[in-house]
């Protein structure tokens, strides 16, 4: 469910008038549905319930403390891929043991970080890693929780840069190698094997893929279990895909629970998923205002104020968004690319849209904003990043304030001979 809606020609946050919040919040401003966030949470919480799970939101698609504050009030653990996201997490209330922490190049310094804390547990991606973590938890005493990210060799048939359950990409180990890997793993004195986890993708639009890697994953615990190593965690990562394009009829986490829970139900397990775009992603837009309008060679630019250092997607991965008027009109149809004011051509939100004629002055909506928006953005051109509104029935709370310029030069120094 999604909580962005028209009534009559004007679109709606909740209760509140889009229109209204860039009125306070200024244009290009991120806005989130309280409602749509807790809905998306409850509908894993729903789907799972009956299995032991840990609910891990994955904070890459989006870290914005009050958003894991209200995560964390409705349970939810994280998945975090840095020392930031561990900071994060901590901060805004997620217990240290619903936490998981994954990534190929940990640090020793946030690998110790993450021991003091009590995480859950590593889910570890090479073996170099291993003997790393071993000789960290070593060194401050303590057994390092770990599950190794294995890699399945699935293919998650999503864009090529979301993709990571095939052979060729960096992440995971091989599993007909991860027998090998665990039974290293297992004679490491100060390493505790406690789960299996996988991630093939993200993005993903059908239910088969994490079917068949599931599968994979089971037929590993299994043989791991007859070479005495004992699985309690199965981590099956994040991934879900969410309707980019309004009319999309995508698998939902009950469909998801469907298929994976009768598969591990004689097992005793405790499952950890990882959700992040199926969480966020519709629940946040980024409002943008039409600048200027240019003509040339036929062609139509509907110039905005946001640009590609807030929203990176379209020009990253080609990603669609659906772009609505937040005043609808009646206006003709007019075909449009809709960029921004960025120095690179790659700088759009859409290409040939059609859309009703688009004036200076209007206030557009990028839908789906939720996930990998904010938490991809940049200063790239000197830009400051925009502010992030949280609504909540009819009243609406800045989250984050607009940067300033001098924001964009805090961190810097200047030497002495310069001064
Ligand atoms: N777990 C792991 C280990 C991951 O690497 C990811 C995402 C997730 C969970 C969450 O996946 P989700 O449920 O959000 O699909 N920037 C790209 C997406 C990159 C995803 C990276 N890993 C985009 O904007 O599409």
């Amino acid at each position: 469910m999604n909580c962005f809606n028209y009534k009559k020609s004007e679109l709606y946050a909740e209760n509140v008038p889009v229109k209204k919040i860039v009125e306070a919040a200024g244009s290009p401003v991120y806005i989130y549905s309280h409602d749509t966030l807790v809905n998306h949470y409850k509908a894993y919480e729903e789907a799972f319930d009956g299995y032991p799970n840990v609910i891990c939101f994955a904070l890459k698609a989006n870290s914005n403390p009050a958003i894991l504050r209200l995560l964390a009030k409705s349970g939810s653990g994280a998945d975090v891929v840095s020392g930031g996201e561990l900071f994060f997490a901590l901060k805004a209330g997620i217990p240290a043991k619903k936490i998981v922490y994954a990534g190929v190049g940990k640090t020793e310094k946030e690998i110790a970080y993450a021991l003091k804390s009590g995480i859950l547990m590593f889910n570890i991606e090479s073996s170099d890693e291993l003997t790393a973590i071993d000789r960290i938890a070593g060194k401050l005493g303590v057994k390092a929780p770990i599950a190794l990210r294995v890699n399945p060799d699935i293919n998650a048939s999503t864009h090529p840069y979301i993709s990571t359950g095939l052979k060729k990409h960096k992440f995971g180990i091989p599993i007909h190698e991860a027998v090998e890997y665990y039974t290293l793993a297992d004679k490491l004195r100060n390493i505790k094997v406690i789960g299996i986890h996988k991630h093939i993708g993200s993005q993903i639009t059908r239910i088969t893929p994490f079917v068949d890697a599931l599968k994979k994953v089971l037929a590993l615990a299994q043989e791991l279990k007859s070479r005495g190593i004992e699985i309690k965690y199965l981590d099956m990562g994040g991934g879900l895909g969410i309707p980019y394009n309004m009319e999309e009829d995508l698998p939902q986490p009950k469909d998801l629970a469907k298929a994976i829970l009768p598969l591990i139900k004689l097992h005793d397990f405790t499952l950890i998923i990882e959700p992040g775009r199926s969480i966020v992603g519709n629940a946040g837009m980024l409002v943008t205002k039409v600048l200027y309008l240019k003509k040339h060679h036929k062609k139509e630019f509907v110039i905005v104020d946001a640009g590609m250092n807030d929203l990176i997607r379209p020009s990253l991965y080609d990603a669609y968004h659906h772009i609505q008027h937040v005043a609808k009109n009646n206006r003709p149809l007019a075909l449009v690319d809709v960029v921004g004011p960025i120095c690179e051509s790659g700088d759009f939100f859409a290409k040939g849209r059609k859309i009703n004629a688009p004036r200076a002055g209007d206030l557009l909506a990028v839908m789906s904003a939720g996930a990998y928006g904010f938490s991809m953005s940049s200063n790239y051109n000197g830009r400051p990043r925009v502010a992030e509104v949280l609504v909540k029935g009819n009243k609406f709370f800045v989250i984050r304030e607009r940067e300033t310029y001098k924001d964009l030069i805090k961190e810097t120094k200047m030497p002495e001979f310069l001064k």
